[in-house]
């Protein structure tokens, strides 16, 4: 699809489809108003006769206006006009790209005039992405393939001064859209696709598109670097495992490197302290931290950001087998520190710690690590925001900031040294668990061990990777959050 800012009223417009709004009570958008009075009251009169109440999210389709140039106009519901903010605005915009007839090859669209409450910036590169979203097709693997998207162009339009505002914004919504639209496909495709190898693969396909430094470690390297935590969630699965690396160099040559860590678990069974059998199929996007590394890479290099940044996946499967960790037994991590595996299903973290410690190499500035990490999560704040954790407030607060302009929302998650002794072991250094309690802190404050050389922080993202149910999906999250926050860390240096 090919998108571009335009400006000029919608009368003159060559369009298979504009989009306009009309406010409850009858009132017309700006763009309304013009298209109407060209159209002798055409809409005006539709409106009066109560076929469009103005009610938020409502459509109506109309053709053929007299004396204007486009075949069709769509006009929707922007409900109050004191209340279209943005929550509303963005309800009113997915409900119009939802509603864009099947057979429209472009459109144009003319509701980036209303919720003066939102800068331009936001309102088109939430278009674009909402558009990618909407026009999003699984990788579905049936037999029977999709019928192909009929559109192919959008033209928002703007006032002459937003021009170039919205031209960046649209920019890095795009951007955004691809690496989120890489997320969800890598996160949607079952295990026995997307194993540890493949992960290996699509790396070095996009190191290929954005010419990234790309290297893969495999388990004999790994024994080398002494991943004793990883290597035991490996060690239960006939899969081989991989040790992603991918870096982006186009910062300035002396400034150190951002650093994302995604967890790359491309099925987690349990292992020996086996799941219970209801939804384990979800397990399969328990790679989706390293889905969103990869993806959030995609957009660096679609934006070719002036940046540097490292990639750290370490990949494989947790399954059950007479070669798996066992509870009890006793892991020494790449930091050498001991971990008692009490439970072989907290595992993310094991793969995680000694990705934290590899990423001391590369002398990072900041290191951002991603995980499907706990179920706790999910019952702490459910599907709307990732948790934050951190051994620096600025940085939650940074991430957090991003996630509000990228609206891929995170909350800050305390990481107190009282939670610490939860971990306390008998016989190894910690334990790999801390009780039923507070499970998404106990884990981050496990991680935190492994990250003291470095700013760092964590996102729990278990609830909003991918959505359960009848629309059961992976999201893209956090690429939108990640995307930005680099985005801006790229801008102010
Ligand atoms: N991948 C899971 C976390 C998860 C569970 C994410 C459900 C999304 C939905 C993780 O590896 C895990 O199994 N965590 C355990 C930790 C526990 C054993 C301390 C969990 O959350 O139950
Ligand atoms: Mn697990
Ligand atoms: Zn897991």
């Amino acid at each position: 699809m090919e998108f571009s800012i335009k400006n000029g009223n919608p009368e003159k417009q060559l369009s298979d489809c504009l989009i306009i709004g009309v406010f409850e009570g009858g009132k017309l958008s700006a763009s309304a108003q013009l298209l109407d009075d060209a159209a002798g009251n055409a809409i005006s009169t539709v409106v009066k006769s109560g076929d469009m109440s103005g009610k938020i999210a409502s459509i109506l389709l109309m053709h053929q206006l007299p004396n204007i140039v486009a075949k069709r106009v769509l006009l929707v519901g922007l409900g109050k006009v004191s209340e279209l903010n943005t929550k509303e605005y963005l309800k009113v915009v997915r409900a119009a790209v939802k509603a864009i007839p099947s057979v429209a090859k472009d459109v144009g669209f003319y509701l980036t005039e209303l919720a003066p409450a939102m800068t331009v910036h936001e309102k088109t590169a939430q278009i674009a992405e909402i558009f990618s979203d909407a026009t999003y097709q699984v990788n579905a693997l049936k037999s029977k393939k999709p019928e192909a998207v009929a559109l192919k162009k959008v033209a928002v339009f703007v006032e002459k001064s937003e021009e170039a505002e919205a031209k960046s914004a649209l920019t890095q919504g795009l951007a955004i859209g691809e690496g989120v639209k890489m997320a969800k496909d890598l996160g949607n495709l079952p295990g026995n696709i997307c194993t540890p190898t493949y992960l290996d693969k699509q790396a070095k396909q996009l190191a290929k598109d954005y010419g990234f430094k790309v290297e893969v470690l495999d388990q004999a390297q790994i024994e080398e670097l002494g991943m004793g935590a990883f290597l035991g969630v490996a060690q239960g699965s006939d899969e081989p495992m991989r040790l992603i690396v991918l870096q982006h160099k186009k910062g300035k040559k002396d400034q150190k490197p951002v650093a994302l860590v995604g967890k790359g678990i491309t099925f987690d069974s349990g292992g020996i302290s086996l799941k219970g059998g209801s939804e384990m199929d979800e397990m399969k996007y328990d790679m989706c931290g390293a889905a969103s590394v990869l993806g959030t890479f995609k957009t660096i290099g679609e934006l070719d950001l002036p940046i540097n940044a490292v990639g750290i996946i370490p990949t494989c499967d947790n399954m059950p087998s007479g070669k798996a960790l066992k509870p009890g037994d006793i892991v020494t991590s790449m930091s050498g520190q001991t971990i008692e595996v009490l439970n072989t299903d907290a595992e993310g973290r094991l793969v995680l710690c000694d990705a934290l410690t590899y990423a001391e190499k590369f002398d990072p500035s900041t290191v951002v690590d991603v995980a499907t990490l706990t179920g706790a999560c999910v019952v702490a704040l459910g599907q709307h925001a990732s948790a934050v954790y951190s051994n620096k407030d600025a940085i939650a607060a940074e991430l957090i900031a991003a996630g509000e302009f990228a609206h891929d929302r995170a909350w800050h998650m305390p990481l107190w040294e009282d939670y610490q002794q939860q971990l306390d072991s008998n016989f190894a250094d910690m334990a790999n668990i801390g009780g039923r309690a507070a499970g998404s802190i106990t884990a981050a404050c496990f991680l935190s061990r492994f990250a003291k050389k470095y700013d760092w922080a964590h996102l729990d993202i278990a609830g909003t990777a991918w959505k359960s149910g009848k629309d059961k999906g992976g999201t893209g999250r956090p690429v939108p959050l990640l995307s930005t926050f680099l985005i801006k860390r790229a801008l102010n240096k």
